[in-house]
């Protein structure tokens, strides 16, 4: 109910989502991952169609069935996704990066199966820095092309939540960044959310609790305004 008669609002916009969560093989039979469920990208992408847009969606790991009529492609790791979008991105106007990125890969992929026998009673895991996926749009990207981040923190508060976002959406760079709240048992895999999206100035643009449906329309409706 957040956009009525919203329909076909969004015609013409070409709209790159990423949703999920990477994952980082260790070797053929374990990865590194996250507890992101793909639900709010594939709410994105969804309520994205519905209202007109053209979409194309990037899925890493994601538990949901994915929207009909949404040409998209599925993605393991942070350096795959990177490559799909920056393929993408010369054909669209707005990319949202819904997805969560893991931020380190392991420095060694063993290609057999890690034996516990053949090492001692604790494991050290040796893991380098991903590529910043999002960080790196806006040089990559035209004026006008529109670059929506999300931030995923664990804040004591909102005046410190926004703090939080606020210092990230400076270290992106992207044009709008849709903050949330997460605990042990918030946010994800959850079928609410709860978003405050801001502005490349820090300035609040949009809030939103609900589904993630209506909260997905919010997130349009913000970065498309204007
Ligand atoms: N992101 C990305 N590439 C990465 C890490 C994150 O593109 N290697 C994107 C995510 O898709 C999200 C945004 O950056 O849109 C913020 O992700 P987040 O994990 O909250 O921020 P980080 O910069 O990784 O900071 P930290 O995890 O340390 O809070
Ligand atoms: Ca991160």
């Amino acid at each position: 109910g957040l956009v009525p008669d919203a329909a076909g609002d969004l015609r013409g916009k070409r709209i790159l989502i990423t949703a999920g969560g990477t994952r980082e093989p260790l070797d053929p039979v374990r990865y590194l991952g996250n507890r992101s469920s793909g639900k709010q990208g594939i709410a994105l992408a969804t309520a994205a169609h519905l209202r007109g847009a053209e979409v194309e969606l990037i899925t890493a790991s994601v538990d949901e069935t994915l929207p009909n009529h949404v040409p998209g492609h599925g993605v393991q790791t942070a350096a795959e996704l990177q490559r799909a979008v920056h393929e993408a991105l010369p054909r669209v106007d707005i990319v949202i990066m819904a997805a969560a990125v893991a931020d380190y890969r392991p420095v060694q992929v063993s290609e057999t199966k890690i034996k516990k026998e053949e090492r001692g009673d604790t494991l050290t895991l040796e893991l380098e820095k991903n590529p910043d996926i999002l960080a790196g749009l806006p040089a990559l990207s035209r004026p006008e092309q529109i670059i929506v981040g999300f931030a995923a923190e664990t804040s004591r508060d909102r005046e410190h939540l926004l703090e939080l976002g606020r210092a990230k959406l400076a270290r992106k760079g992207c044009d709008f960044l849709c903050l949330n709240a997460v605990g042990w048992n918030d946010g994800f895999g959850a079928d609410r959310n709860t978003v405050i999206i801001l502005d490349a100035t820090g300035t609040i643009v949009g809030e939103a609790s609900g589904t993630k449906r209506e909260v997905a329309d919010a997130i349009l409706t913000a970065v498309t305004a204007g």
